[in-house]
């Protein structure tokens, strides 16, 4: 298979504080991959180290056989990746149409991929087609979690990091979120998934790495973290 992004031994500070420390991992072209572990781990970091907002200060990442690492996150943005930030960060004054087509108008100049029309992703998420003209902040939880996730999708992109999305969602809306990320990745779509909700990943994930302290600790697949209560509780505390 071909790697889509490859991460090879990445070191991540802030300040001081060494957070990634040697982190290496690979999501190939059309896999979904999940990354678990506890709080404070490094998840976010991982994530704001592949985009470009906290680079990493040694190793490399590299996406679709291109160098990214030091790059700035526009220019990430371009290659193709989207991201979906924890904590659904909206414009609360915005409608849900309008955040959907000034996600499509502001697309990273230099995009060759077509954007998305607004109307495909209504169809992902009907629920979006109904609320078009509501304010976002009047939105609930789950419906931002949905706008977050269609504002990353109408930019077409081949790899969608995705930064704890059930967090906070009710059982009934992690099913519809599973559903979409499903078919999403059953169209093609790379998906690497951060998480703590470990049904989440075992549901989606064709392989999962379980992190620990700034480290990739151990490689694995759901069928495996299903079957072993000792490295559920052993890097998940569950
Ligand atoms: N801006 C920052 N400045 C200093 N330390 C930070 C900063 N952001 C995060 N950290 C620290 O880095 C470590 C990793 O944080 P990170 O947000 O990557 O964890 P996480 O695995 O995403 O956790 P969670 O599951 O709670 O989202 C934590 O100890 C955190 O306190
Ligand atoms: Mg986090």
């Amino acid at each position: 298979m071909m790697p889509a992004l490859q991460i090879d031994d990445i070191h991540t500070y802030y300040g001081d504080s060494y957070i990634l420390q040697g982190l290496s991992l690979t999501v190939n072209a059309g896999e979904t991959v999940a990354v678990l572990g506890r709080n404070g781990v490094g998840k976010t970091t991982l994530i704001r180290s592949i985009v470009g907002f906290t680079p990493a200060t040694r190793g490399r990442i590299s996406y679709a056989g291109d160098t990214i690492s030091g790059l700035a996150p526009d220019k990430v943005m371009q290659r193709g990746l989207a991201l979906v930030p924890q904590g659904r960060r909206i414009f609360r004054s915005l409608t849900v149409e309008e955040t959907l087509t000034i996600a499509m108008r502001e697309r990273p100049a230099g995009s060759t991929r077509p954007a998305w029309p607004v109307e495909r992703a209504y169809d992902v998420f009907p629920r979006l087609r109904e609320r078009r003209t509501q304010r976002s902040e009047t939105l609930s939880g789950g419906e931002q979690q949905m706008l977050v996730t269609a504002r990353a999708l109408v930019s077409n992109p081949g790899l969608i990091l995705l930064d704890e999305p059930t967090e906070g969602l009710s059982p009934r809306l992690v099913k519809e979120l599973q559903g979409v990320l499903r078919t999403l990745h059953d169209d093609g779509v790379t998906l690497l998934i951060v998480e703590q909700r470990i049904s989440f990943a075992l549901a989606l994930a064709d392989r999962i790495y379980l992190m620990d302290k700034g480290k990739v600790a151990l490689e694995t697949t759901p069928e495996q973290l299903r079957g072993d209560t000792e490295l559920r509780h052993r890097y998940l505390g569950v």
